[in-house]
């Protein structure tokens, strides 16, 4: 039976069954009440009975039955998907309180959802009530211009721009699909990580709601210790209803962007070139981002994948071309430049709006610090020999290279927060789209290239530990706690201590938990 006929049905033997019954006497429990036809819309019922009354004005509540229910659950990632049975939409931060409170007295579990970027596997094993975020986008400027308050269903893109027309930036994601909390929570990177740190390193103050229902401030006076963990591995304590975030003046009206197509043969000169651009960390920190995509571009090269390469520098053309200088002189097969306000930096680059779609995606993630250009060559050669075996996995498929300025990371005291990656400048990753429909074979096929390219990259770095970060964490065995929050075992330690005290049920258990139940 499809889906909608059974929700037809069930929603007939409902209609019937509140016709009979009369009310439920509060304090019936559960298990006594008539047994619905699914749990789902048990549940549904159940919080427009219990909930929705306390909610404030144009709070929802609704189930897969209302038009909104598609748009409200899709997900960057299609594969792993929580599984939401209800969406609860707060319209004011004070729902939020209600809704968790009730929801944990109640055994129900929840998940605060933005923009659904999340993609770690932990979220597959999710069952129960959506948190949805989406109508606490508000944004108020400080009035000494120094900071703003955030409601936690902030986004980059709406960030970007609200601000940028006062003449102000800030730290957030460098795609615009994004959210400001999620990436905020576990470090978060961007095109301002070279002069003002990651997300969370700009946070001055949270408003968050713990597992029981209770709301606190967070700073560095106010549960100074919960502080600390949640720069950085935030999403296992709390959800965040507002957050107060530095923000700066615009130093720039323009941003500098350039990019390159090269054939494969470029490839070493081009790597010995960013490497020497990022310089291990000590690079120009106004060349906010730089990314270098290998993958096929059937319109300029039918048989081989190509280099694609896109530089961001917050600053003027001149400025910009002088670093750059090492890239011109590498032979191209076309380049183009300009120069845009910064909102609209996104497009160039390809993280604006083109590139929010989502899909099944198969694919390993890795932090390094420093491109190897030897395994490059391997991994390009890696990549030729699987599209071949595997066309159909081709078309999407990439391995992206990212390289911010990160100077003003590194400046920030190590143990200052629970972000553990200060040293790891670099995150690459290996991306393909599983077709839909696509056999066992062609699946495993994808994930095992996205397993393999991970190994060459790590190989590439002998002797070092492999680390993950953890809003890149996707879900495989070798993302382990320690690669992920930190190797130093005082981290682990503090984070388990400070977990056991702040959500001892392990409330917030579906986002890289620290404890997994
Ligand atoms: C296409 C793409 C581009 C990306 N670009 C970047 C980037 O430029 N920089 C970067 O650092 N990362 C980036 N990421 C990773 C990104 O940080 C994570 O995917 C992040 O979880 C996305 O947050 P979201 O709000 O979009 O997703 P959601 O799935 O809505 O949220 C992710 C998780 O964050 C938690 N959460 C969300 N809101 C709250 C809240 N208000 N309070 C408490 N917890 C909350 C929940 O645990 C939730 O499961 C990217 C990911 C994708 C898929
Ligand atoms: C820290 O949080 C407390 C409690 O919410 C609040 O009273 C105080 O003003 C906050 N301090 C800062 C600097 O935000
Ligand atoms: C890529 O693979 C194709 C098909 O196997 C082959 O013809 C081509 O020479 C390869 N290109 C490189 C640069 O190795
Ligand atoms: C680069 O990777 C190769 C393996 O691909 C390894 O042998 C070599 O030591 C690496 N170089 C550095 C500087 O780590």
């Amino acid at each position: 039976m499809g889906a909608p006929l059974r929700r037809l049905l069930c929603g007939l033997t409902f209609l019937q069954a509140l016709v009979a019954a009369s009310p439920l006497p509060q304090g019936v429990p559960r298990y006594f009440r008539r047994e619905p036809c699914s749990p789902h819309a048990l549940l549904l019922r159940q919080l427009q009975q219990d909930l929705a009354d306390d909610l404030s004005d144009g709070s929802l509540i609704f189930g897969p039955s209302n038009p909104a229910w598609d748009e409200t659950i899709e997900r960057w990632q299609m594969l792993s998907r929580p599984e939401i049975q209800v969406v609860v939409q707060p319209a004011e931060e004070s729902d939020i309180s209600k809704i968790v409170e009730y929801c944990s007295d109640n055994s129900i579990d929840f998940l605060a959802v933005n923009r659904g970027h999340g993609f770690t596997a932990s979220l597959g094993s999710f069952k129960g009530v959506q948190i949805d975020m989406k109508q606490l986008t508000g944004l108020t400027i400080a009035e000494d211009g120094k900071s703003a308050l955030f409601q936690g269903g902030s986004h980059a893109k709406e960030v970007i721009k609200t601000l940028w027309d006062q003449g102000y930036v800030t730290t957030t994601g460098s795609n615009e699909c994004v959210g400001l909390t999620g990436p905020a929570l576990g470090g978060g990177h961007g095109r301002f990580e070279g002069l003002y740190g990651l997300i969370s390193d700009n946070i001055l103050h949270l408003n968050v709601v713990l597992a029981d229902g209770s709301e606190i401030g967070v700073n560095e006076t106010s549960h100074e210790e919960l502080f600390w963990a949640m720069q950085g591995a935030g999403h296992n304590f709390g959800i965040v209803t507002s957050m107060r975030l530095k923000i700066y003046p615009a130093q720039s009206a323009t941003w500098h962007w350039h990019n390159y197509y090269w054939t494969e043969d470029k490839l070493e000169a081009v790597f010995e070139a960013w490497n020497g651009l990022l310089d291990n960390g000590n690079g120009p920190v106004l060349m906010g981002s730089s990314y270098g995509q290998i993958s096929f571009f059937p319109d300029l090269n039918e048989y081989d994948p190509l280099l694609w390469w896109t530089f961001a520098y917050n600053g003027p053309a001149d400025e910009a071309e002088e670093f750059l200088a090492p890239f011109n002189a590498i032979e191209s097969i076309s380049d183009e430049m300009g120069d845009v306000p910064y909102p609209e930096i996104v497009d160039p680059q390809d993280t604006g709006e083109a590139s929010c779609g989502s899909g099944q995606f198969a694919f390993a993630t890795v932090l390094l610090q420093t491109y190897n250009v030897t395994t490059e060559r391997e991994l390009y050669n890696h990549f030729n020999e699987t599209a071949a075996r595997y066309p159909e996995l081709a078309t999407v498929a990439r391995l992206y290279h990212q390289g911010y300025a990160t100077k003003a990371i590194r400046e920030i005291d190590y143990d200052s927060t629970a972000y553990p990656h200060r040293d790891e400048i670099l995150l690459a990753l290996f991306l393909t789209l599983v077709p839909d429909g696509a056999d066992e074979e062609m699946t495993e096929a994808a994930w095992t290239w996205a397993k393999e390219s991970w190994a060459l990259w790590q190989s590439g770095q002998p002797g070092r530990e492999p680390a993950t970060y953890v809003n890149y964490a996707t879900g495989y065995d070798f993302e382990t706690l320690e690669g992920i929050y930190g190797r130093e075992p005082w981290r682990l330690e503090k984070l388990l201590r400070l977990k056991a005290e702040y959500d001892p049920n392990n409330r917030f258990r579906f986002y890289v938990p620290l404890v997994s139940s």
